[in-house]
């Protein structure tokens, strides 16, 4: 496995087709590995990418404390079959004078865009150059950050990227939760607390109901019963637009965020409308 750490590098590598990209900002979980292992089963060669991607991170944010453990991944990535690990040193990628922005309109002010101002025109922005530097076939991201992948299937289309997104679904731990590396940060009774998120969107889902209100409350009434949990929202939305809930609406996603202690989490599940 090669560990590249500059552009150049990576255009000077000849990687079989069809080629696998699995982007990623390190700290790799099952979440992650699980990207790999599809990439790895449907492409002749496979690269991932780690970098803490500062235009993605609000003033507020935890950039400066977000987990890093690049030895590690590295292992875990060889573990995996991965032929080249593109980790950019941010200068690399952002050198002095960049100013471009990528902007998918319509999609990037809802949900964790609306907590979050800028973050997926910075999610945006660096997986454009990630696919022009890389120029992969198939293109790896989970289904844990449901808006992110409608918003970069959408940015594909609109800027004709030949690469193809494969959306996977959610790892979660026995209990429910989605894995995250900011779960890391969960002290053990935040942890057995965080659980009440996915129970909450679960019960909703069961509920076999496909009315946007009723699952919102139903998702309330089962979140609130845990203290430690600070629901920021809940939202029942098309699934491809993000949009209201109508007749076209081919699957629901009801997705979250919530607080719990200072760490802040998303999940979501989509329901099926047929
Ligand atoms: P990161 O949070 O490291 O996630 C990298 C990829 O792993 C994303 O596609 C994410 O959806 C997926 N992933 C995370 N947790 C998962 C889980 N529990 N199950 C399945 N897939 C999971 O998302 C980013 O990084 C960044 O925004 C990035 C796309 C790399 C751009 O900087």
């Amino acid at each position: 496995m090669r560990l590249l750490r500059t552009v150049d590098e990576v255009r000077s590598q000849r990687f079989e087709r069809p080629s696998g990209f699995v982007p990623t900002m390190g700290f790799l979980h099952e979440g992650h590995l699980s990207l790999m292992r599809r990439a790895r089963e449907e492409n002749e060669s496979v690269v991932i990418s780690i970098f803490v991607n500062p235009l993605q991170f609000g003033p507020a944010e935890d950039l400066e404390r977000y987990p890093r453990d690049l030895d590690r991944d590295l292992k875990l990535a060889a573990g995996m079959g991965v032929d080249a690990v593109f980790a950019p040193a941010a200068e690399e990628l952002y050198p002095e004078g960049f100013t471009t922005e990528v902007r998918v309109r319509g999609l990037e002010e809802r949900l964790e865009g609306a907590a979050r101002p800028g973050h997926f025109a910075g999610v945006a922005t660096v997986l454009v150059k990630l696919m022009n530097i890389v120029d992969p076939d198939r293109m790896y991201m989970g289904q844990k950050d449901a808006q992110q992948a409608v918003i970069v299937e959408r940015m594909i289309r609109d800027l004709n990227f030949r690469t193809q997104l494969v959306v996977c679904p959610t790892v979660r731990e026995e209990d429910g939760l989605a894995l995250s590396s900011r779960n890391v940060y969960l002290s053990p009774r935040e942890r057995k607390a965080a659980s009440a998120i996915s129970r909450a969107l679960f019960a909703a889902r069961d509920t076999g109901s496909r009315e946007p209100a009723v699952l919102e409350r139903v998702f309330r009434d089962e979140i609130g019963r845990e203290p430690l949990v600070r629901l920021e929202y809940v939202s029942a939305d098309d699934a491809e637009t993000l949009g209201l809930v109508g007749e076209h609406t081919r699957r629901i996603l009801l997705s979250c965020a919530a607080r719990v202690g200072k760490t802040r989490l998303i999940d979501n599940v989509l329901i099926d409308t047929g």
